[in-house]
């Protein structure tokens, strides 16, 4: 595998648990304290040496769109006022080497959204992060896909995240089963999708980022859908780990549920607590409200 430069952003999600908001904001949009998560999502990537994004998105979401676009009019105005900061914020974004978007028309699962960016990834291999999972760093290393990174630059093979969670939770995700190797790397040896707690094989669950060996697409194209017609990516990554290796890295990375609303309350209060000014705000509303 060669270092990956692309990375793959599914969106096409309609958000049903954020309506009515949804209804005109795409989740993505949604925001962390005043930053948009698919902005987060784009510094993640950036500082992991990312140069090509491909949002997997749906055509009613043109707000995803419209947030890559220039907007000279608004950047004129701040530098007018001296907001410089502002300006190279709104300018990392514009200025990414490389934002496309591809339409996934129907929602058949998260192996195939990564499928339908396939003209886009062509060779590559490459990151996919789902931008519902939050993850909030209190320092620039704890970025998890530069984790990956770091952990592919020593094993040079396809690497996914893993987040240990309290047991009753695993139903709700991926779950991987794994060995540890002599050199003390973690090696992913199976994977279940949403499985009952009696059947998880741990309770490290998949926090939605991985880095993938272009492999991955082939392996796709013959993975059959599940019951409900999905075709999950925990079946894809089975056959990965059986017919080339998969390594996993448990994260310590605070992460957030940002696809529930709780989950993203939650996020949000981390974050504003992580800044001096809004923290003592905070603080003195739930004095108020105890
Ligand atoms: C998807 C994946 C699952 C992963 C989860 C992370 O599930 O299928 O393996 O653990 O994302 O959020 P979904 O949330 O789409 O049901």
């Amino acid at each position: 595998m060669n270092t990956p430069k692309t990375a793959v952003i599914p969106a096409a999600g309609k958000g049903t648990r954020f309506l009515p908001s949804t209804k005109a904001t795409p989740k993505e949009m949604h925001p962390l304290l005043n930053v948009p998560l698919i902005h987060h999502c784009i510094e993640e990537l950036a500082q992991a040496g990312v140069e090509k994004v491909i949002i997997v998105s749906h055509k009613s979401k043109t707000g995803l769109n419209k947030y890559f676009e220039d907007h000279l009019d608004l950047k004129d105005l701040l530098k007018k006022d001296g907001k410089t900061e502002l300006v190279n914020r709104l300018e990392s974004i514009e200025n990414f080497p490389e934002v496309v978007f591809s339409y996934q028309e129907e929602q058949l699962g998260l192996a195939h959204a990564i499928y339908s960016a396939k003209d886009e990834i062509k060779k590559d291999d490459f990151f996919v992060l789902l931008p519902d999972e939050i993850f909030i760093p209190s320092k620039k290393e704890e970025n998890p896909s530069l984790e990956l990174l770091n952990l592919f630059n020593q094993t040079k093979k396809s690497c996914i995240t893993l987040l240990e969670v309290p047991k009753e939770k695993v139903s709700s995700y991926g779950v991987a089963k794994i060995k540890e190797t002599e050199s003390n790397s973690l090696k992913v040896i199976d994977v279940i999708e949403k499985p009952k707690i009696e059947e998880a094989p741990s309770n490290l669950i998949l926090p939605g980022r991985y880095l993938l060996s272009n492999k991955i697409l082939d392996i796709i194209s013959k993975t059959k859908p599940s019951k409900n017609g999905e075709v999950y990516l925990t079946d894809s990554l089975i056959t990965l780990s059986q017919t080339d290796d998969l390594y996993g890295h448990v994260t310590k990375t605070p992460r957030f549920d940002g696809g529930s609303v709780v989950g993203f309350l939650k996020a949000n209060l981390y974050k504003a607590m992580q800044d001096k000014n809004l923290k003592s705000e905070i603080l003195e509303l739930f004095q108020r409200i105890n």
